[in-house]
């Protein structure tokens, strides 16, 4: 199939590449690097062993330059990452995040729909569950209150695209809910890429084991958990790219909507992934217990199971895995790309 992924310049969609090309399909991305370098398209294609990725430096808001590719090209699908996604930043600018992520999924959608590709596979993610009313959480677990504008932009970008699969069943629509991503190719050629202080943990161990940080602050060590710090169900971003591939079966089969959480069913605590990092690398991790982050749950895993039995896809890496692939990455481009 030929895909259109927006957002493949960045941290999930570079990786996914991989695994498109490695399973037969070709890709063609549409990018406005805001929060990424064209660096990483070259060392996918370099991984791949292909001379270049078809790249448009196009903002998906931008109307005229999505037609100008879609006059060009002809797609089976789209895979859609382009969105902004720091948790802290979309309270500070809710207007930014509402516009960019959801004003440019409509303008998306629209134009994909008038050339004929109603197929889309969107980046969700395990925040539409708000606090869970249930561990691990499966897909029939209610959507909750998100604590964030960047998590309502999610939340309501499912609903949007669900009420225009229902208005026209042409349209096949997966919704893949990613849990918490990390880990990075194991080449260590491209891996996440954060500007500025990390927000999430495995980047925010990755530089202060570099050295770029003092000490990590785990944050709260009195949550109901094992060892008193918050478990979360990390996932290896190459288990995760994966998943979409499999996703474009659902999509062959004309699945209408499906809906997947995409995680391994395993929850981590803090501490779990500070002492295996350690462990593996064998370098240290300074750290110290800080106050709870507001916004945070104790516990958030999920049952992967529903993507096994209608996907065929499951997580293969364990952690070991995850925190040697950051690691490897963060260790031979301490900054960046
Ligand atoms: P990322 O920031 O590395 O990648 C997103 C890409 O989209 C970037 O390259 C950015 O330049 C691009 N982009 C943003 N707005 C755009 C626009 N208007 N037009 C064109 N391009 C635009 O993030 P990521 O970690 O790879 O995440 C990919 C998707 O998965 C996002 O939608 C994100 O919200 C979602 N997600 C990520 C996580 C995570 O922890 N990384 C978890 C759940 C869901
Ligand atoms: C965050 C986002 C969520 C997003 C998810 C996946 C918040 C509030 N939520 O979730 O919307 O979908 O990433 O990318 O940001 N931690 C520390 N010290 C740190 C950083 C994190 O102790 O410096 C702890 C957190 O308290 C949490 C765990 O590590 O218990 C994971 O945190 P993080 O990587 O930020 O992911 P989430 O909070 O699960």
């Amino acid at each position: 199939m030929n895909i259109l992924v927006t957002g493949g310049a960045g941290y999930i969609g570079s990786h996914t590449l991989i695994e498109l090309y490695k399973a037969g399909h070709t890709a063609v991305v549409v990018d406005n690097l805001s929060n990424s370098n064209p660096e990483s398209l070259r060392r996918v294609a370099e991984i791949i062993g292909i001379p270049e990725i078809p790249f448009y430096k196009v903002d998906i808001r931008d109307r005229e330059g999505l037609e100008r590719i879609f006059a060009e090209h002809r797609f089976d699908a789209c895979i859609h990452f382009a969105g902004l996604k720091a948790v802290g930043e979309s309270v500070e600018k809710p207007w930014e995040y509402y516009e960019n992520n959801i004003g440019g999924t409509l303008t998306l959608v629209d134009v994909m729909r008038r050339h004929g590709c109603k197929n889309i596979i969107f980046s969700s993610s395990a925040t539409v569950y708000g606090d869970p009313v249930e561990i691990p959480i499966t897909e029939s677990c209610p959507k909750g209150q998100c604590t964030n504008p960047y998590g309502w932009t999610k939340s309501m970008l499912e609903q949007v695209l669900m009420d225009i699969q229902k208005a026209d069943p042409e349209w096949n629509v997966v919704l893949l809910r990613y849990f918490n991503p990390v880990g990075a190719h194991p080449s260590g050629r491209i891996g996440e890429n954060p500007n500025g202080i990390p927000n999430n943990l495995m980047p925010y161990i990755t530089q202060v084991a570099v050295g770029k940080r003092k000490e990590l602050g785990v944050f709260g060590n009195d949550y109901p958990t094992p060892d008193g710090t918050g478990v979360r169900d990390y996932i290896h971003v190459c288990d995760l790219a994966a998943a979409h591939v499999c996703a474009l079966q659902a999509i062959c089969r004309h699945c209408g909507i499906g809906i997947y959480n995409i995680g391994t069913g395993h929850g981590y605590s803090v501490l779990d992934m500070v002492k295996a990092f350690i462990r593996v690398n064998g370098v240290d991790v300074p750290y110290s217990i800080k106050p709870r982050r507001a916004g945070d749950i104790a516990t958030c895993y999920c049952n992967p199971a529903k993507a096994k039995a209608e996907l065929g896809w499951e997580a293969k890496y364990g952690i070991d895995d995850m925190v040697r692939d950051s690691w490897h990455w963060q260790s031979t481009n301490p900054e960046g790309y």
